[in-house]
């Protein structure tokens, strides 16, 4: 399995630093939607569900957590802890977030609007799900 990180350019000066994300450039698809994860309790584990058809780019711009990848055929656990770096999920990708630092903040860019119809939360139809897609193809 093939874990794609995208290291973004940070526009860093006396001041500090600033990153700019735009669609199709910096992100690889039209961004529909926004959302962030924080005050995740110690221990928890979110996630636990793949995307028939969503793809994302997650970047913990705060603190520290890591995601597990599943293809159904291979697991991988890629740390986040840079501001400045973004993991790509595609959809068919089972993913569980898990390890969160008390000061963690999960930012994640959607290339869908939320629709509980894309989601795919029982792990046994996720390896039928992807099965049929491949023989399909
Ligand atoms: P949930 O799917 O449990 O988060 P995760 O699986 O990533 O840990 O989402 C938590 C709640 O938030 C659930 O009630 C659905 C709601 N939600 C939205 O309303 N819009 C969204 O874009 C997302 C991601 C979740």
């Amino acid at each position: 399995m093939q874990v794609v990180k995208y290291v973004f350019q940070p526009h860093g000066d006396e001041r500090g630093q600033l990153i700019a994300l735009e669609e199709f450039k910096d992100i690889p698809f039209k961004i529909k939607r926004v959302y962030y994860m924080y005050d995740t309790a110690e221990g928890v584990v979110r996630g636990h569900h793949a995307h028939k058809k969503l793809e994302q780019i997650l970047v913990c711009i705060h603190g520290s957590c890591k995601i597990r990848l599943d293809n159904g055929k291979e697991k991988k656990v890629v740390p986040l802890e840079k501001p400045y770096e973004g993991l790509y999920v595609a959809n068919n990708m089972w993913r569980e977030m898990f390890d969160f630092s008390n000061d963690a903040v999960l930012l994640v860019f959607a290339s869908e609007l939320y629709d509980e119809s894309d989601y795919i939360r029982n792990y046994d139809e996720f390896l039928k799900f992807i099965d049929n897609d491949s023989s399909a193809e």
